[in-house]
């Protein structure tokens, strides 16, 4: 029987330690942005950028390819790579196609000789460190895999896999069918098809120490700086703390879920450090497809009441398991408006590899397209966007170290606008995403977060404008783009925005101007608007 209801002082003190003792190296990557990389997908050995690729395959990237590429990741501003799992996965092609993504572990003490050498990952790593970049690597710990021919229960054989060689390791076979029901979810086992996922019983101490001796040696003997544990939903609680603080360095844990309870009570008990940012993800995603941005306002005050830590959340648009956001609306001024909250939100910013080409792929494995279709194309529109956005936060936590501490606060919120400022006065950067797309109307908006007289650069389009004498500045809105102002002293030594030009009216693409009746609706929210400026 699961104690998953187990109170997290219980589990503290049985482990005995009070809370998570990465702690502290969460603060070192909360400064950080991720770029999330899936190896098989990323680049090949040689650079080549023609080859076709069978998605349910593997297409031949390497941790070489990687390493031979990485100035295309530093050159949009990220500080830090998330890379899909490293260690040997099965050979098989199944119905359900091969172990490209390397989420099928078979053994855990030999590195995936499909994406190179120990030297070639060691190499990278040194690479990665001598950028001063960090590594998070992506581990299983939910299970171990197995091909199999459909016809359960699986008959798998134990024997084949390493360190946990024997069925007494492993939750007898059931089908994860109860999605609402955390011992069905945490015991069964995940997607019966083609591949067994034998589901890792870390309830108990063989397991759970082994684990631990396990990632322990894995970090120490790769220099690993941060782990993303896979599927942290589907194993017990009481696994979790001791496994993080076994591996020394922060986490960010999968836990799939849009409500913030069922989210932050893993911060909240000390079982994880951080998770990546489903609430936000769910409401940012609808705000794009019919929805408000109102309601992205409201699940950010959620999260930060049920959160302890929304600093230690990872914030994201895109991953390698949900659809691309441009197979729902490829309107690209959509996108930008996305990319923009990820980047300058409170969190860690992960953007997956794509992300910045405007990828569409759907669902999996549609949404894992091969890097080198896009022949890594430095004048993509989302490209630039991210390496200037990424380029303002790194020069806000260079300028002030309260940049990161400080959560943002709302300034606006309607249903078509969520502008926020981050940082203390004299370092902030201010930025408004609407969801107009890129057919949108011509208009002014009046917002804060500044003072009065500032001279103030919108960073997008490299406008000046000066803050009137209530510290508020004019937006000229227009097709639907995104805004982010700061300081004009801000950017010096930067390189960003060298050519500015005054700020005027977007001339109207012919969309229609605001209409009397959106006026009437804007004010009809001011309400809304009110409310949401805790
Ligand atoms: C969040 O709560 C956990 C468990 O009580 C605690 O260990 C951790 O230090 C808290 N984090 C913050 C930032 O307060
Ligand atoms: C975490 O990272 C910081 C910054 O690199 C470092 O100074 C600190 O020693 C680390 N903390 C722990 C507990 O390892
Ligand atoms: C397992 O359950 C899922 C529903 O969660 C169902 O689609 C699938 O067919 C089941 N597989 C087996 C092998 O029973
Ligand atoms: C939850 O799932 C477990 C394992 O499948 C099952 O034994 C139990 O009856 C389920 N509980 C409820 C309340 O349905
Ligand atoms: C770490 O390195 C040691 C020494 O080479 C080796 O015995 C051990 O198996 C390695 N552990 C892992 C998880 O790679
Ligand atoms: C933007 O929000 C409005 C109001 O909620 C909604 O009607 C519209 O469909 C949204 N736009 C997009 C592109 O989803
Ligand atoms: C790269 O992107 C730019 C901007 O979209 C485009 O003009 C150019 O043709 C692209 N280059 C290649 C090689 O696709
Ligand atoms: C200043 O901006 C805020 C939003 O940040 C807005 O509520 C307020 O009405 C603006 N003031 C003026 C005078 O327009």
């Amino acid at each position: 029987m699961r104690t998953s209801t187990i109170g997290g002082a219980a589990i503290a003190a049985a482990l005995g330690f009070a809370g998570v003792a990465s702690a502290a190296n969460a603060t070192e990557w909360k400064s950080r942005s991720i770029y999330q990389v899936m190896i098989d997908r990323y680049a090949l050995t040689d650079g080549s950028t023609d080859a076709t690729c069978e998605m349910h395959e593997f297409c031949g990237g390497t941790w070489r390819g990687l390493l031979n590429n990485l100035d295309y990741i530093q050159d949009m501003g990220f500080t830090a790579l998330q890379i899909s799992p490293i260690v040997k996965n099965i050979d098989e092609d199944t119905a359900v196609g091969t172990a490209y993504h390397g989420y099928w572990p078979v053994d855990n003490y030999a590195l995936n000789d499909k994406y190179g050498t120990e030297q070639d990952f060691r190499d990278l790593v040194d690479e990665l460190h001598r950028r001063d970049m960090l590594l998070m690597v992506d581990v299983v710990v939910n299970h171990m895999a197995q091909a199999f021919d459909n016809v359960v229960p699986p008959k798998v054989d134990y024997s084949k896999l390493n360190p946990f060689d024997d069925e007494k390791y492993f939750h007898p076979y059931c089908n994860v069918t109860e999605w609402e029901n955390s011992t069905n979810y945490q015991d069964c086992w995940l997607y019966p098809y083609g591949i067994a996922l034998a589901d890792l019983a870390t309830e108990t101490t063989e397991v759970a120490d082994e684990m631990n001796k396990w990632i322990a040696e894995l970090v120490a003997n790769y220099s690993i700086d941060g782990l993303r544990i896979d599927a942290a939903k589907h194993v017990n609680d009481e696994f979790l703390p001791g496994f993080v603080e076994a591996s020394g360095v922060f986490s960010l844990g999968e836990v799939l879920t849009g409500e913030p309870d069922d989210m932050c009570r893993y911060q909240t008990l000390g079982l994880l450090p951080g998770m990546p940012n489903y609430l936000d993800f769910y409401k940012l995603n609808s705000a794009f497809n019919g929805g408000s941005l109102v309601d992205l306002a409201h699940i950010r005050n959620s999260g930060a009441t049920a959160c302890n830590d929304t600093l230690a959340l990872g914030t994201f648009i895109e991953n390698h398991d949900m659809p691309r956001f441009a197979s729902m609306n490829d309107d690209l001024a959509l996108a930008k408006n996305a990319m923009t909250y990820v980047l300058l939100n409170d969190g860690i910013p992960t953007v997956y590899q794509g992300q910045e080409q405007h990828f569409k792929g759907n669902g999996t494995p549609f949404n894992r397209e091969p890097l080198w279709d896009s022949k890594y194309n430095k004048s993509a529109p989302l490209y630039t966007l991210t390496a200037t956005l990424n380029m303002v936060r790194n020069q806000a936590i260079k300028l002030s170290s309260d940049y990161i501490p400080t959560p943002s606060k709302t300034l606006w919120a309607d249903i078509n606008h969520f502008c926020l400022k981050k940082g203390t006065s004299g370092k902030q950067v201010v930025f408004c995403i609407n969801n107009k797309s890129s057919m949108g109307d011509s208009y002014e908006v009046s917002v804060g977060g500044f003072q009065p007289n500032d001279e103030v650069v919108e960073v997008l389009g490299c406008k000046t404008t000066t803050a009137d004498a209530t510290g508020n500045i004019t937006m000229y809105m227009g097709r639907g783009e995104p805004k982010a102002y700061v300081l004009a002293s801000f950017l010096d030594g930067t390189g960003i925005c060298e050519q500015t030009n005054a700020d005027a009216p977007v001339p109207d693409n012919g969309a229609g101007a605001l209409t009397a009746a959106t006026s009437m609706l804007l004010a009809a929210v001011v309400g809304t608007a009110v409310a949401l400026l805790a």
